[in-house]
């Protein structure tokens, strides 16, 4: 295990689906921060590069490398479409499920594998891995996939994983892990995820494996001090560090304190008690709008190890946002006409999600309209337990009186991975935290800018060097 005095002050947040993908990741850490990759959606990722026919190489590379060879192989022959995929038509995987069959899960840790194996390849600093509690039926195959490549960090969020430290440790000695489903419902009886690393990696190569695999250092990803204190109860010797994170960052968000009966809103009570965070004693990051030199110092002020920056890092040249969406937010950006909303209803996982509103993109009433209320993706539905104790998916986004959207196949979009329909293609669903005025000041300069401008921006370098 990596010892906690290498996590840089920076850490650039792990961005699903693909937009901390391994480019940036590895920018990010090769130049003094660290870089996390998204863990969310990788095996759709992997499936749709290699449609396209992978054509700089990167996925078959990093294929060749995955420890168990013959896993790979299949992957590569199912998916690998040579002459590429010209109509953007993908074929998808099945929807992730609880019985789920091995060749479904091989490809769980075999994407997660490539992602962190391209994102470590060639430099010795750290790189972290990011997942979604929320998102249960990848979780622990994409760790385990990650763990192979030799990630250094896992930052989770979106639920409390209290269990993660003890998976960790099964996974460690390859040995089976069971974690609790949840499933809604009342009375419902206790569910596992069952996940052997024996099933996946054949006797051959394990012994050599064991020697290799290192424990990844944990840091839960919370918006209080009561949830970290939750994840301390059990683990205290387990939690190495937390991200803290308020509700202006990026992407999903903690629900608000204040339940209220007509509009939800964030007020005093979601405002996070520094001293209380501090005095958990682990090490901190603090999250959500903290991209600058001042809010760093404000944030190492108030006893933190420093930041973790999204939006920023989610709008630069090595992100994997599509092109033409990055492109035209830039310039938004920079006219000070972007609108961020914190849209409460948008996400089938119920958490609030920031959403951009642009037109042609998901939350352009004009353009999801026309698309067609269907689940293919699935990662985000929720398991209850019908009458006769039968598990039943469902995602909120598919019926007709709901506000959610398609957010497996917005963020795919965004990714620059869109399914083509019958007419039209699945619309980007963007995101981006309330406090952009850092990406609007960088891309003022030269339309663009690089990770490594937003690294030396936050260190209070950037204008110097630009000024020199
Ligand atoms: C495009 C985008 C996608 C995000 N996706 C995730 C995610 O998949 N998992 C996660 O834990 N956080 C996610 N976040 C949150 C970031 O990791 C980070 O904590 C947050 O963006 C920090 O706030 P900032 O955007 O104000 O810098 C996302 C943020 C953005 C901007």
């Amino acid at each position: 295990m990596i010892s906690i005095n290498r996590i840089p002050k920076i850490i650039q947040g792990g961005m699903g689906a693909g937009i901390s993908n391994w480019k940036l990741a590895k920018t990010v850490s090769m130049k003094g921060g660290l870089g996390i990759v998204a863990g969310t959606a990788l095996d759709q990722i992997l499936v749709r590069r290699l449609q396209n026919g992978d054509t700089d190489g990167h996925m078959r590379r990093a294929l060749e490398a995955f420890p168990a060879p013959a896993s790979a192989r299949r992957v590569l022959e199912k998916w690998f479409q040579p002459h590429g995929n010209p109509n953007r038509r993908y074929r998808i995987l099945s929807k992730p499920v609880c019985t789920m069959n091995d060749a479904r899960v091989e490809t769980m840790i075999v994407a997660a594998f490539v992602e962190m194996f391209l994102a470590k390849e060639g430099h010795d600093n750290p790189v972290g891995f990011n997942c979604l509690e929320k998102m249960q039926l990848p979780l622990i195959p994409s760790i385990f996939g990650a763990m192979l490549a030799g990630v250094d960090c896992l930052t989770i969020g979106a639920g409390f994983p209290v269990y993660i430290p003890k998976v960790l440790d099964n996974l460690l000695s390859m040995n089976p892990s069971f974690i609790p489903l949840h499933v809604e419902g009342r009375n419902i009886p206790r569910h596992e995820l069952e996940f052997d690393p024996h099933r996946y990696i054949p006797d051959k190569y394990r012994s050599s494996l064991l020697s290799k695999l290192q424990r990844p250092l944990f840091f839960p990803i919370i918006s209080s001090p009561l949830a970290g204190k939750m994840m301390l109860r059990k683990n205290a010797h387990l939690v190495d560090g937390f991200i803290v994170e308020n509700h202006r960052a990026g992407g999903h968000n903690a629900p608000p304190r204040t339940k209220t009966s007509d509009r939800p809103s964030y007020g005093k009570k979601d405002d996070i008690d520094m001293g209380a965070i501090a005095a958990l004693g682990k090490p901190f990051w603090l999250a959500g709008g903290y991209a600058s030199p001042e809010k760093m110092r404000e944030a190492l002020r108030q006893g933190a190890s420093g930041v973790q920056i999204g939006s920023l890092f989610a709008y630069s040249a090595q992100s994997g946002l599509d092109a033409t969406q990055k492109k035209e937010c830039l310039d938004l950006f920079v006219k000070n006409k972007i609108v961020v909303k914190t849209d409460f209803a948008a996400s089938p996982t119920g958490y609030p999600f920031k959403t951009i509103l642009k037109s042609g993109t998901a939350t352009d009433p004009h353009a999801s309209l026309t698309q067609e209320r269907k689940c293919d993706l699935g990662y985000l539905r929720t398991i209850s337990c019908d009458d006769e104790g039968k598990l039943v998916y469902n995602c909120p986004a598919t019926n007709a009186d709901s506000n959610a959207l398609c957010v497996c196949n917005g963020l795919m979009s965004a990714a620059g991975l869109p399914q083509m329909r019958t007419e039209t293609r699945e619309p980007p669903l963007l995101t981006c935290g309330e406090d952009y005025a850092a990406i609007a000041e960088l891309a003022s300069v030269a339309g663009e800018y690089t990770a490594e401008d937003a690294l030396n921006f936050i260190r209070g370098t950037l204008h110097k060097r630009l000024s020199a």
